[in-house]
């Protein structure tokens, strides 16, 4: 029955699974005795999702109609796509870019950032380059939009991002593709928790900036948790003035962990760069997809985000309360990385971020098995385990490493 593009796909839902278990196990023998890793939202001390009070109190106080209607506009409310290049580009980016031309479109979430723009810039049977360490929806994407994927090991021998490994990937592609779709999800990556260093991203946009003198390059940003970061945004933001024109950099933007919005289902592209053209093509294309796939976004998220981004002490309220989180998320960190320093468990390099992701080199079933005995939930991947610090208070944290060494 189903249409021939449809056939065989089946979402593997594998981390539903292990995060059910988890939850029954919650229920059976009680919260302080488990150890719930696989949750990829933020949660506070005593294991309650937080909510920022900022954004719940906006959200109240919004009216019915700025709720219930619709929204104005395809591809997003003025308002909305202001507070997105303020957020991303920061207040004064008028300033910083001057002659560069910057467009948003509002999507349903980074999920919605990500499909609009493999849907318009991956020409279909052709591959996006991802690392081989991921956020796996993105293969999903690809595939749904009739294309595939192709993966770089991401750390070298220095756990450090290997440049080598992905320039290859990039040369090869380029031989083969007319268009080189790029993901790079940074700073915090999913699932290890690196970050690049300016002087990594200049050395890859360096490389990209030659590769785009023989063929489109376009740099899709991922950078849903970029508020969760230590990094200095001001070097950062420097790195994206004056690219060249074949070198596209979208940028993709997500309301979930920032706002901890994350069923508003709200998100955008931002796209950059010195030639015209090249933004308002970006613009057409995508605002025809959002009405070909979604139609306009939630009215109420869009009004809520521009509500306090655009009203400096809202927004400085906001910044606060994440700060506390920010650190809130250090000091776990910390604990982690410092037993796991002392008791020689390697894990891959952590920066920033949600999440710990540790490599198994023995029989993964087993360990996973192992641990869920002494009740320790992971996200199982290939060959890793991911855990998230953003969801295990610091209490659970002390002896968490040994725990897992002993079951590896
Ligand atoms: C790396 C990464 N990118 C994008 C997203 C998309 O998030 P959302 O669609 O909820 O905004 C997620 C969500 O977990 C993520 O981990």
């Amino acid at each position: 029955m189903l249409g021939r593009g449809s056939v065989g796909k089946e979402l593997d839902d594998k981390v539903f699974i292990i995060a059910d278990r988890a939850k029954n196990a919650v229920h059976k023998y009680g919260r302080d005795n488990v150890i719930n890793g696989t949750i990829g939202a933020l949660y506070d001390e005593e294991e309650k999702l937080v909510n920022f009070q900022t954004v719940v109190e906006t959200y109240k106080n919004l009216s019915s109609e700025d709720i219930f209607a619709y929204a104005s506009g395809i591809e997003g409310t003025f308002e909305y796509k202001e507070a997105v290049k303020r957020i991303i580009l920061g207040e004064t980016y008028k300033k910083t870019y001057k002659n560069h031309f910057i467009d948003v479109v509002a999507t349903p979430g980074g999920t919605g950032a990500i499909r609009n723009s493999l849907k318009n810039y991956l020409n279909p049977g052709e591959k996006i380059l991802l690392p081989n360490l991921m956020w796996s929806p993105y293969k999903l994407m690809a595939e749904e939009v009739g294309g595939s994927y192709e993966t770089y090991e991401i750390f070298d021998k220095n756990n450090e991002f290997n440049l080598a490994a992905f320039k290859i990937k990039v040369l090869e592609l380029m031989e083969i593709q007319e268009n080189v779709v790029i993901m790079i999800n940074d700073p915090c990556h999913n699932p290890t928790g690196y970050s690049l260093t300016i002087k990594e991203w200049k050395d890859i946009l360096n490389f990209l900036e030659e590769c785009s003198k023989l063929k489109n390059i376009i740099l899709l940003n991922d950078i849903a948790y970029m508020d969760f970061s230590q990094r200095n945004l001001k070097d950062y933001r420097e790195l994206f003035k004056n690219l060249s024109e074949n070198l596209l950099v979208i940028f993709l933007f997500s309301m979930s962990k920032s706002f901890t919005g994350y069923g508003l289902r709200a998100g955008a592209q931002l796209a950059i760069s010195t030639n015209e053209n090249i933004i308002e093509e970006f613009r057409k294309a995508n605002k025809f997809s959002c009405r070909a796939t979604w139609s306009n976004i939630s009215r109420g998220a869009m009004t809520l985000l521009s509500r306090i981004v655009l009203e400096e002490k809202k927004y400085e309220e906001l910044l606060r309360e994440r700060e506390g989180y920010k650190k809130l998320l250090r000091e776990r960190a910390d604990i982690f990385l410092k037993e796991a320093k002392e008791i020689d468990l390697e894990i891959y390099p952590y920066r920033d971020g949600f999440f710990v992701t540790i490599p198994v080199k023995n029989n993964i079933e087993k360990t996973v098995k192992k641990l869920e005995e002494k009740k320790i939930y992971t996200v199982v991947l290939a060959k890793e385990i991911r855990i998230g610090l953003c969801s295990i208070p610091k209490k659970k944290i002390y002896g968490l490493c040994k725990k897992i060494k002993e079951c590896l």
